[in-house]
């Protein structure tokens, strides 16, 4: 939840239009009810949703926000079965066991997907996102190190840390401040806007829980090498012994690499991944609030957090940080997966991949703009203005796009490409190349205007756009 402590600005009650007060002849408001207090007196069904119907007509339109990684739209059917299923909570198991099948459906159909090299051996469970997984997966790797450290932990010499690099998700910061890990971030360099697998591999000592690779990274839509951290970490262990395992954080591209990336390597085929977790809520296709994660085998998740609740008569293992949990969404990640299937999935995500790939294509084309990214990987690029652009800056352009409907998040690299400041455009299914040929209009239509400023117009930055990692 966002901590709201702001003081309040806006002390007018709601306003009510008169259809709904005086000139309602059965029983009509008489009272406008407050904003911040919860009003003294019930109002009629219908009145309530028109109030906050129309409050919400000033959010944006969800379908043009290409900030976002997060399904915007899915299949009336899909809407269908989430409202049969909106009244189920996932963790009653005893209740609802179809639903407690469909999720285990879905762990299985993954661990397959991502080669777990015994697929009924892995295993896995459904979250609220990827944020939750990470948190699972980065405890089972502290408990995983403190048994390896039993003799020495806790101790002031043996302070847990895990390796990532500075362009990871805000949830990593999250996890290791929670769970009191030291954050060991590789810096970004010139033009490698990732982690470097040897580097990742020099800042591991005994004390490193894992290391956290990322596919695809939030910044640039970039896949970090797999593959070759987990060679640079077996390196490591020929060198000094030291046995590091890796996450695979791939909130986006667990669910696009696997259906258009079929040759990469990058998973459980990869002896040292032992964790990977994914938003089922992003190129899974699911309305918000699913996401998954998954272990190789029991052995690479600690047996004492995992807690049983009550199924038909047994006990079933969960391991969650929310005891509540809506099924409704796990029961519409089974249906996209059975509805789409491999075949399915691989038109969407490629479809996408086309989109993004045209785009950065056609905005490539301006002398105005520098692309970091091409859409290649996640269907997602970064782009920059062009050196000897002075005019304007990404700022800018985030700001006017804003103006004819688009939600393009603007903002400045981490340590050490803080000089470098970018655009990011996600393409989801539903932005399709219609939409991205309007969006290339929109922009070159800005550009002339752009041009003539005198200077960059955006002063504060931070508050030019609301887009925070
Ligand atoms: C790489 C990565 N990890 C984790 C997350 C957090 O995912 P969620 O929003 O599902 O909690 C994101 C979100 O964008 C992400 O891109």
């Amino acid at each position: 939840m966002p901590l709201h402590n702001a003081p309040r600005r806006d002390e007018r009650p709601l306003s009510v239009n008169p259809f709904l007060g005086p000139a309602n002849p059965v029983g009509g408001m008489t009272e406008a009810p407050p904003k911040h207090r919860m009003p003294g007196a019930p109002m009629a069904p219908a009145t309530a949703y028109q109030l906050v119907h129309d409050e919400l007509m000033l959010d944006g339109n969800a379908r043009l926000n290409l900030a976002t990684f997060v399904t915007t739209w899915m299949e009336p059917e899909a809407g269908r079965l989430m409202a049969e299923c909106r009244d189920k909570n996932m963790i009653d198991k005893d209740e609802y066991p179809r639903t407690a099948e469909l999720e285990r459906r879905c762990v299985s159909m993954l661990a397959d997907l991502w080669h777990a090299p015994d697929p009924a051996a892995a295993v896995g469970c459904s979250t609220t996102g990827s944020s939750e997984a990470c948190m699972l997966a980065g405890m089972a790797l502290k408990r995983r190190w403190a048994r390896r450290n039993a003799g020495r932990y806790p101790s002031k010499e043996a302070r847990p840390n895990l390796v990532m690099g500075v362009n990871v998700q805000v949830c990593w910061e999250k996890f290791c401040t929670f769970w009191e890990v030291e954050a060991r971030q590789v810096p970004m360099e010139g033009d490698r806007f990732h982690l470097d697998p040897e580097a990742a591999a020099g800042m591991c000592d005994e004390n490193t829980i894992g290391v956290v690779g990322v596919m695809g990274s939030t910044f640039d839509g970039s896949y970090e090498p797999i593959a070759d951290l987990c060679a640079a970490l077996d390196g490591l262990r020929e060198r000094t012994g030291l046995d590091v395992p890796v996450h695979v954080d791939g909130a986006s591209g667990a669910m696009v690499a696997p259906f258009v990336d079929e040759d990469l390597v990058w998973d459980f085929r990869l002896p040292r991944v032992t964790s990977i977790n994914t938003s089922g809520h992003k190129y899974g296709l699911v309305y918000p609030g699913v996401g998954w994660a998954l272990w190789r085998d029991a052995d690479a998740l600690p047996e004492e957090l995992v807690f049983r609740v009550n199924y038909l008569g047994g006990d079933m293992p969960t391991f969650a940080l929310n005891f509540s949990r809506p099924g409704a969404q796990v029961v519409a990640q089974y249906y996209s997966f059975l509805r789409l299937g491999r075949d399915g999935y691989r038109a969407v995500q490629q479809a996408a991949r086309d989109v993004a790939g045209g785009l950065a294509a056609r905005i490539g084309e301006f002398d105005d703009f520098r692309l970091l990214t091409r859409g290649d990987e996640l269907p997602v690029f970064a782009f920059t203005t062009a050196p000897g652009v002075s005019a304007f800056d990404v700022f800018d352009v985030s700001r006017r796009m804003r103006e004819h409907g688009w939600l393009v998040p603007a903002y400045t690299f981490p340590a050490n490409r803080e000089d470098l400041s970018v655009l990011r455009v996600v393409c989801r299914n539903g932005f399709s190349e219609d939409l991205a040929a309007l969006f290339a209009e929109d922009l070159a239509r800005l550009l002339p205007e752009l041009r003539r400023q005198p200077h960059p117009l955006v002063r504060d930055k931070n508050a030019a756009t609301g887009f925070h990692h």
